[in-house]
């Protein structure tokens, strides 16, 4: 029996030590962690049960019977982070490039089914060379057994990916079928051909990093959810993600015991300045509103004329869709529509209720909207807030205009409760241009068609440009004072909590995609 214990701890050890020392130090000269120190400082300490420390590959060819490495490239496991179950598998760089082969997918397919099965978040840390070279067409089968739990587990299960290194070609799909990714700044790129193709095939001559680095992702694509400096940041930020999370679909994210006291903003009644053209920052009525510090933004950098993220309201978990005043004066566009709309869902699926706040001018007009499809991304968000079923409140802090309003969360695409702030003007235009428009002809026959103008502008911001003419039609539920806002949304949060709603059976619907 001896024997065959110390026969166990040296294949263990030899599974611990991945592609060997000098890969390790290798890994750690590019600022990198190892996958395992990944998983160790991603899971509670001591947490971390491993399956398949022994797996090894199975191919011949090209001398890799000769090549050996326990593991085949992959930490996989189960642990907790703040004593929650979450699953997880880390690619082994130093293991053939992290490369993925048929065991290696196998390995992560086995945990993603115990994931879905028990109900509790997956985890990907990957780091990547992509297919095993050496094994052809089995590894590209291995990784459409991902890809396609991938998809059977979405809106079951949240599904994270933290990208801390190479994750290039057809391997980039699983990522992005899952719920959020994190890049890691300046040592991760994703993307479906290298610079060297894109030059063969585009004549561009282009780096990793500008092709398809952290940045690159976080601004210009929105396929990075957010950034992080360093591996041990992402780690952290993917704790703090989770933390906004349930367990899965059929659970509600964990609430931190709070108690109402005087919740009285008065800083709320500051922000929003007397001249409706005049920017301000929605963040400050995100936090004016929010637990203190709770806010944790999702794709910053990327259509910042909406602002989607996490926050904590009275210790419930919310997601919050905001219009950003400071950027396009908060219009939707192509852009901030897919990102609201892939948020929404996301919220919807995992029993998260929605905070909407809107100061929103309407749609942006040019060819390059048009002609990039706004009519259907646009109707993406539409889509998303009406098929949407968790608690939904709405807060207008200035302008409501047209299309938009209908779109950003009103109550007649299904909100439950709609406030407004008194310097709401909820209309189908801006003033100026409705009297333009409505009074064309009164305005060429006056003597002084700019006083005329003037005169009917008043005339129609009076009858719309605020929030009574809505609210006389119930449109919206009550015009609040900013200062009271905290405090009615934690109550109107509070009264939504048990709401259910049942919809009719069909097979899903037909998302305009
Ligand atoms: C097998 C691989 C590998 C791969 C790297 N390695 N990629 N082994 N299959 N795909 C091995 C290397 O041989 C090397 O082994 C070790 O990993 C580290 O690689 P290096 O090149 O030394 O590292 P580095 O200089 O950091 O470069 C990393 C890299 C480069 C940029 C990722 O390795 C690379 O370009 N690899 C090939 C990428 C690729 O073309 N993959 C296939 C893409 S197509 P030793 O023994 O020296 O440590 C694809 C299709 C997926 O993935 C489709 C899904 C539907």
């Amino acid at each position: 029996m001896e024997d065959k214990i110390k026969d166990l701890n040296n294949k263990l050890a030899e599974a611990h030590l991945g592609g060997g020392e000098k890969r390790i130090a290798k890994q750690h000269d590019k600022k990198k962690l190892t996958a395992r120190e990944r998983v160790q400082y991603l899971l509670d300490e001591g947490s971390f049960e491993e399956i398949g420390a022994l797996v090894t590959h199975r191919t011949k060819e090209f001398g890799m019977d000769k090549q050996q490495f326990y593991g085949d490239g992959v930490v996989t496991g189960y642990g907790t982070i703040d004593g929650r179950l979450v699953y997880v598998f880390a690619q082994d760089f130093t293991v053939f490039g992290g490369s993925l082969s048929e065991t290696h997918a196998e390995k992560i397919c086995k945990v993603m089914d115990l994931a879905v099965k028990v109900g509790a978040p997956i985890i990907g840390l990957n780091d990547s060379g992509g297919a095993r070279i050496q094994e052809g067409v089995r590894s590209l089968g291995g990784y459409a057994d991902i890809f396609y739990r991938n998809v059977q587990a979405s809106g079951v299960i949240p599904q994270l990916s933290a990208i801390m290194g190479p994750c290039a070609g057809g391997a980039v799909y699983s990522p992005a079928m899952t719920d959020f990714t994190l890049m890691v700044e300046n040592s991760s790129y994703m993307f479906v051909t290298g610079p060297n193709v894109v030059k063969t095939v585009t004549n561009e001559e282009v780096t990793s990093e500008e092709l398809g680095g952290a940045s690159t992702h976080a601004s210009k694509s929105g396929v990075a959810h957010k950034t992080s400096a360093n591996d041990v940041v992402c780690l952290e930020d993917v704790k703090k993600l989770l933390s906004y999370l349930p367990q899965n679909n059929q659970e509600k994210p964990k609430a931190i015991p709070y108690k109402l006291n005087d919740e009285v903003r008065e800083q709320l009644s500051n922000i929003v300045p007397d001249n409706a053209n005049k920017p301000y920052d929605m963040h400050d009525v995100i936090s004016g509103i929010i637990d203190d510090n709770s806010f944790y933004e999702i794709h910053q950098d990327h259509a910042e004329n909406i602002i989607v993220g996490f926050a904590r309201l009275g210790g419930k978990s919310i997601g919050i869709v905001a219009n950003q005043p400071m950027f396009l004066a908060g219009v939707l566009d192509v852009n901030s529509s897919k990102k609201a709309a892939r948020f929404v869902r996301f919220c919807d699926s995992f029993n998260i209720p929605l905070l909407v706040l809107e100061d929103v001018p309407g749609f942006l007009p040019g060819t390059d909207q048009e002609w990039n499809g706004i009519i259907v991304h646009g109707a993406k968000l539409l889509y998303a807030f009406s098929e949407a079923t968790v608690p939904r409140v709405t807060v207008i802090t200035r302008k409501a205009y047209g299309g938009a309003y209908d779109v950003m969360n009103s109550k007649h695409i299904g909100a439950d409760m709609n406030f407004a702030w008194p310097s709401a003007e909820i209309a189908v235009m801006g003033a100026k241009g409705a009297a333009e428009i409505i009074f064309r002809r009164d305005i060429a026959a006056s003597d002084d068609p700019e006083a005329k103008w003037k005169e009917k502008e008043a005339e129609y911001a009076d009858r719309f440009a605020n929030p009574y003419s809505a609210t006389e039609r119930g449109f919206i539920d009550e015009v609040i004072l900013p200062k009271d806002t905290r405090r009615k949304l934690i109550k109107a949060f509070a009264m939504l909590e048990d709401k259910h709603v049942d919809k009719p059976k069909r097979k899903h619907g037909n998302i305009p995609l």
